[in-house]
């Protein structure tokens, strides 16, 4: 009989081809594996969903409801995000609820906002909570976070307790220090607090690197209490004897983190059954939630959709939605594995099925793939050579599950080298004769078998094309609402929100991080660049452009000085290394640097200004010029250093501490060098300086 390796066949097994064909069984009889926790994205870690919060609300809702509507699209069960901590955590700052120990805002970032939205669409979705970092004053001059166990912990479950009561947020899950050192008396702290601020119902993930606390939960008794399952991250499907003999629910609590394409598409269709199959992995999470900041920052596309033009509204639903799709729609938290062997298992021939039972045991789920291994790589961690062949399979049901006759049938194939995509389409029901069906199965599939009548690939109208940033670009930051961050402009160091002043400059951004933070990456972090502020816009491919901002430095806890700047080609945890040209303002001096670390000075000169004072920085970079000018005056112009070539507009501070800014400008050259023409009319203060 001819079989067809490419397009899926169900065919009613007559005896002839149960000789073609080995059975995969799906039994109750021998009860039921793991529950299953369900399957989630990661906002955060960080500013991952930065670009998302700025789109025109029609699309926005759209990207919503393709990540959490249940039977839409991702349908994700969980959503897990950052508690910001103002520090740089992958591709941006994210705000802490507490910049400072003697205040406190609930409103800030864009985390509660997204949670709310989750919520809105899915009552039943779980929220996850977990620190990159901490601000600076946690550490009392330490830079730890343990130094104080209860203070962290009061910071901590403040944060829970503020989804609560400003968000009507319950908080299911919360984690310790993102893939940095637990410590136990914290954990133990941890949850002392939330015991005694009614939070009984907020469980402990720990810890959220790999498996080695699982060795502490073994000896500790109190500890294995507390930890309600432990989160590895990025476990390459394989989990640890000694966390598997703790009998505690294992997660791949952050995994994924590959660029969005068919290869990404793949990756996550292999894990999501195999962290199961191989690891007894109950939960995946995906980082991250959504690839929704700038192009080019660390790990660009990263995300299960991208959204990266708020100004045009284009996104693009990417694969792993679809592939989200073939278990989140079908098996729901509180559901079960079946057991090994009776309903999960690898395939004769490659690839692997997970069966999944509802409580009551009257639905069952099927996901088969067939992923081959150049097809499904993760960026982490290195995957062991295998094979796939196409082949075809007898799903056998036995026990209760024998007397199903038919299910219904949802089929993705990932199309290579120039074949199209098939992604989560309804298939006519397979039958089954004495609970037996048999199935074809080529390469790149991914297959869902389920009683479950539900299921929908959801679908909007095109978006918008797709635009480059807008120029010219102009923010006066009046139609913001404080403390809201400033759109299209992804702090890397510090933190910035829109601030109301008293008096004609009304709303402005202000950098609010008095001091370092425990950071979480780059090296001693902001430390290597002498603890600047950098906030970055527009595109890592800028070359010629015109920026140009109103600055003052508040006279208490003030920054001491303020830049602008242009071709800065990092952002991430690698920005204290960042090039580009840099135009410094202090109140005596200006300098003119290649670097954020100003490790070489290009040019330096006078300026005098004090504190509370609004002064305007402008830069031109223009057909191998570089203009700066200061209040509207002419500071140098100078030759373009040879490299970076390209990169983001930026401004910043030299240091933590205030610092205000407004108006920002940001146009091409051409325009720019008319504003720059003008200023050369005014009285330039460099001639004024050479020729006095
Ligand atoms: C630890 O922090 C708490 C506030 O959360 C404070 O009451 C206590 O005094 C601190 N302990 C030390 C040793 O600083
Ligand atoms: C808070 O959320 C719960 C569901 O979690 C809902 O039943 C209740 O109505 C909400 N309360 C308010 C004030 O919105
Ligand atoms: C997988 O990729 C490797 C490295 O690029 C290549 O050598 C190998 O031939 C590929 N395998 C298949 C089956 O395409
Ligand atoms: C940055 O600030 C921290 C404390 O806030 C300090 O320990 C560190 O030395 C500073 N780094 C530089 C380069 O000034
Ligand atoms: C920026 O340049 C890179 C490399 O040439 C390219 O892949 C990317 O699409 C460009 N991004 C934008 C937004 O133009
Ligand atoms: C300035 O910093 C001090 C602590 O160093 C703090 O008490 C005060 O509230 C801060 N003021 C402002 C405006 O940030
Ligand atoms: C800057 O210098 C370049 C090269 O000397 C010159 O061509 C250009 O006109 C100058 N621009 C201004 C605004 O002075």
């Amino acid at each position: 009989m001819a079989m067809h390796f490419t397009t899926l066949v169900a065919v009613v097994c007559a005896t002839v081809c149960g000789a073609y064909s080995q059975s995969i069984v799906f039994d109750d009889a021998p009860g039921m594996g793991r529950q299953f926790d369900g399957i989630g994205g990661l906002s955060g870690g960080g500013a991952t969903s930065k670009l998302l919060v700025n789109y025109p609300q029609e699309q926005r809702d759209q990207i919503l409801d393709y990540l959490f509507k249940p039977n839409f699209g991702a349908s994700l069960h969980i959503l897990k995000v950052e508690i910001g901590g103002d520090v740089q955590s992958t591709d941006g700052t994210e705000a802490s609820h507490m910049h400072n120990s003697w205040e406190e805002n609930y409103q800030r970032g864009y985390e509660w906002w997204l949670m709310k939205e989750a919520k809105k669409r899915n009552p039943n979705i779980k929220l996850y909570g977990l620190p990159w970092g901490f601000p600076g004053w946690i550490g009392q001059g330490t830079r730890s976070p343990y130094v104080n166990v209860s203070m962290t912990a009061d910071y901590i479950v403040r944060w829970i307790n503020g989804a609560k009561v400003y968000h009507n947020l319950t908080i299911d899950y919360v984690g310790i220090w993102n893939e940095r050192p637990y410590d136990i008396s914290y954990i133990k702290a941890l949850r002392a607090t939330l015991d005694a601020r009614g939070f009984q119902n907020t469980l402990v993930i720990a810890a959220d690197e790999k498996w080695e606390i699982a060795t502490d939960i073994q000896a500790d008794p109190a500890l294995a209490k507390i930890v309600h399952a432990i989160g590895c991250h990025y476990p390459g499907t394989l989990s640890d004897p000694d966390a598997v003999s703790t009998g505690k629910q294992l997660w791949a609590s952050e995994d994924y983190s590959t660029f969005n394409d068919d290869v990404g598409g793949g990756c996550w269709a292999r894990i999501l059954n195999q962290n199961y199959v191989n690891g007894l992995m109950t939960a995946t999470i995906s980082w991250n939630l959504i690839a929704s900041y700038y192009d080019n920052l660390p790990f660009y596309g990263d995300g299960l959709m991208t959204a990266v033009e708020p100004w045009s509204g284009n996104y693009v639903v990417e694969t792993p939605i679809w592939v989200s799709a073939h278990t989140t729609q079908f098996a729901f938290i509180g559901w079960n594995y079946l057991k090994h062997d009776s309903g999960v298992g690898k395939l004769p021939k490659g690839g692997s099925y997970v069966g999944l039972v509802n409580p009551t045991w009257t639905e069952l789920t099927i996901v088969i793939e067939t992923m081959t291994h150049n097809h499904s790589l993760c960026v982490r961690p290195p995957l062991p050579a295998y094979n796939v062949e196409p082949q075809v399979v007898t799903v056998s049901l036995a026990g209760k599950f024998s007397s199903i006759t038919e299910m219904n049938v949802w089929y993705s194939k990932l199309g290579f080298d120039g074949a199209k995509d098939i992604l989560f389409e309804k298939k006519d029901p397979i039958k089954f004769v004495n609970g037996k069906a048999q199935l074809s199965l080529g390469l790149d599939e991914v297959i869902t078998l389920t009683t479950m009548t539900t299921g929908q690939k959801g679908v909007y109208p095109e978006p918008p094309p797709s635009q480059p940033f807008p120029l010219p670009y102009t923010e006066d930051f009046e139609s913001y609402k404080p403390p809201q961050e400033p759109p299209n402009l992804a702090q890397q160091f510090g933190v910035y929100e829109v601030t109301k002043l008293p008096g004609p400059h009304g709303n402005v951004i202000r950098q609010l991080s008095l001091q370092a933070p425990i950071v979480w990456c780059g090296g001693s972090g902001p430390a290597d660049a002498g603890n600047k502020s950098l906030n970055i816009a527009g595109s890592r491919n800028w070359t010629d452009i015109y920026v140009a901002v109103d600055f003052q430095l508040p006279v208490i806890n003030g920054s001491l000085g303020a830049f602008v700047a242009a071709r800065v080609d990092e952002g991430g945890c690698e920005a204290f290394a960042a090039h580009g040209i840099f135009l410094f303002a202090f109140p005596d001096r200006y300098i003119v640097t290649n670097d954020l670390a100003r490790t070489k000075t290009l040019k330096e000169g006078s300026l005098a200004f004090e504190a509370g004072e609004w002064h305007r920085l402008g830069l031109l970079v223009q057909d191998g010029n570089v203009q700066g000018s200061f209040d509207n005056k002419i500071l140098f112009n100078m030759t373009v250093p040879a490299l970076p070539v390209s990169g983001f507009a930026a401004i910043g501070t030299d240091t933590f501490g205030l610092a205000d800014f407004d108006n920002l400008q940001l146009t091409g050259p051409s325009e720019g060098r008319k504003i720059m023409s003008k200023h050369l009319h005014s009285k330039s203060l460099y001639f004024e300086k050479e020729h006095h």
